[in-house]
C-alpha cells in the first residue's frame, strides 16, 4: 500500500489524510472511535452533545481511548461559530479546557477558535466554500481549509472542487486544503489529491455506517438515492442544504415562504428568525431520524448515488483506504 501522507498528516499525526466529516445528529462516539483506531481524524459536531455534562464526558472518553493505545488517527470537534449557535462560547470554553488537538469551524469568525487551540498547539481548519471567507480565515491564522464543494452533504457551497481547490491552492500556497462533497470511493479520493488536496473529508458515506444510530429507513434511502433524488432545501435552516428528495419534501417544498423570506432578511428580525428557523430545523432533522418517522426530511449530498451497501466504519475506511491505492495504481494504465 502507498503512503498518501500529507501536511495535513504532518500537522495532526494521523496516518491517511482523511476525515470522517461532522454531521449533526449522525456523528457519535463509536463513529469516532473507529475513526482513531484506523488512522484518520474523526470530527463531531459538538452540537450533537447539547446536554449538560455530555461534551465533556465524550471528550474526556476521547482522550482517554487515544491514550491508551498505539492508534495513528486523531479526534475534533466542528464548531459552529455564529451568534445563532446560543452554545458556542460554552461549547467553545469546554473543548479549550480539554484541549481538543483539531477544530472545524462553520460560518461565522474562527478569532477566539484559532487563538485559543493555537495556545497549546491545537489545530484549526475553517470550512469555505468562498474566497472572501477564505481571505478573512487566512489572516485570522488558520492552519487549514476544508473547502466545502459543490454537490456535498449539509451547506453544500457553490463551486465545484476542480475550480475552488486550484483557486485556493493558488492564492494560498502554504495553506493546505481538505476537499469536502460529493467524495465517497478511493476515486473520488484520489481526484482531490490530484487537484492539489491535502485530504478529503467525507459525510454521506458514513451515514450508511453500523454505528450511526439513525433509522434504517434513512440508511436505506442513501442507498437506494440516485444522482437525481438530492436536493436543495431551505425548509430546514433558512440556508439551502441538501437532502433526499423524498415525498415529504416534494410536499413541503424547497423555498422558504414571502413572510419568512422577509423576517429572514428584516435588520431587527433576522438574528432571531434565524435562530428560530435553525430550532425548528433540528427538531425536524431529529424526529426524522427515528424510526418510523413519516416526515422524511434527510441530509444527504450528492455521492449517496456512489453509495450500495452499509457496514461497519472499520470495512469503510480500510475500502476507501484500498480503493485509493488502486485508483492510483490503475491510473498509470490508463495512458498506454
Ligand atoms: C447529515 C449531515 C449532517 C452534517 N452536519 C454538519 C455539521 O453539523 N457541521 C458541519 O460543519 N458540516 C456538516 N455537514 C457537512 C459535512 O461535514 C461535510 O462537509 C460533507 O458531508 C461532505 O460532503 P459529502 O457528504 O459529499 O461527503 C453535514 C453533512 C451531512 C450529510
Amino acid at each position: 500500500m502507498k503512503n498518501f501522507k500529507t501536511q495535513f498528516c504532518e500537522q495532526t499525526g494521523i496516518d491517511f489524510p482523511m476525515i470522517m466529516a461532522p454531521m449533526f445528529l449522525v456523528s457519535n462516539e463509536a463513529m469516532i472511535k473507529a475513526a482513531i483506531r484506523n488512522g484518520i481524524m474523526g470530527v463531531f459536531p459538538s452540537l450533537n452533545y447539547r446536554n449538560e455534562g455530555e461534551l465533556k464526558s465524550v471528550l474526556s472518553e476521547l482522550k482517554k481511548y487515544i491514550s491508551g493505545n498505539k492508534y495513528t488517527g486523531n479526534y475534533g470537534v466542528n464548531l459552529i461559530v455564529q451568534q445563532t449557535n446560543v452554545l458556542y462560547k460554552k461549547h467553545l470554553a469546554i473543548c479549550l479546557e480539554e484541549q481538543v488537538p483539531f477544530f472545524i469551524t462553520s460560518l461565522g469568525n474562527p478569532k477566539e477558535v484559532i487563538e485559543g487551540a493555537h495556545a497549546y498547539g491545537g489545530k484549526v481548519y475553517c470550512d469555505v466554500t468562498n474566497m472572501e471567507h477564505a481571505r478573512k480565515c487566512a489572516t485570522l491564522g488558520a492552519d487549514g481549509f476544508i473547502a466545502v464543494c459543490s454537490g456535498a452533504g449539509g451547506h453544500a457551497g457553490p463551486h465545484p472542487a476542480t475550480v475552488l481547490i486550484p483557486v485556493l491552492r493558488k492564492e494560498f500556497p502554504n495553506i493546505p486544503v481538505v476537499m469536502a462533497g460529493g467524495i465517497a470511493d478511493g476515486q473520488g479520493m484520489l481526484a482531490a489529491f490530484s487537484l492539489g488536496a491535502a485530504g478529503v473529508s467525507i459525510g454521506t458515506r458514513f451515514i450508511a455506517c453500523d454505528e450511526a444510530a439513525v433509522s434504517d429507513e434513512y440508511k436505506q434511502a442513501i442507498i437506494e438515492a440516485g444522482i437525481d433524488d438530492i436536493v436543495m432545501t431551505e425548509r430546514l435552516s433558512g440556508t439551502p442544504c441538501s437532502v433526499i428528495n423524498t415525498d415529504y419534501v416534494k410536499r413541503i417544498g424547497l423555498k422558504q415562504n414571502l413572510v419568512e423570506k422577509w423576517l429572514n432578511k428584516n435588520a431587527t428580525t433576522r438574528k432571531w428568525f434565524k435562530i428560530l428557523t435553525q430550532l425548528r430545523g433540528m427538531k425536524k432533522l431529529s424526529k426524522a431520524i427515528q424510526p418510523g418517522n413519516y416526515q422524511s426530511i434527510w441530509s444527504a449530498g450528492q455521492s449517496s448515488a456512489l453509495i450500495s451497501s452499509s457496514a461497519s466504519c472499520d470495512v469503510i475506511i480500510a475500502q476507501l483506504k484500498s480503493e485509493t491505492n488502486t485508483a492510483f495504481e490503475k491510473l498509470h494504465t490508463l495512458f498506454n
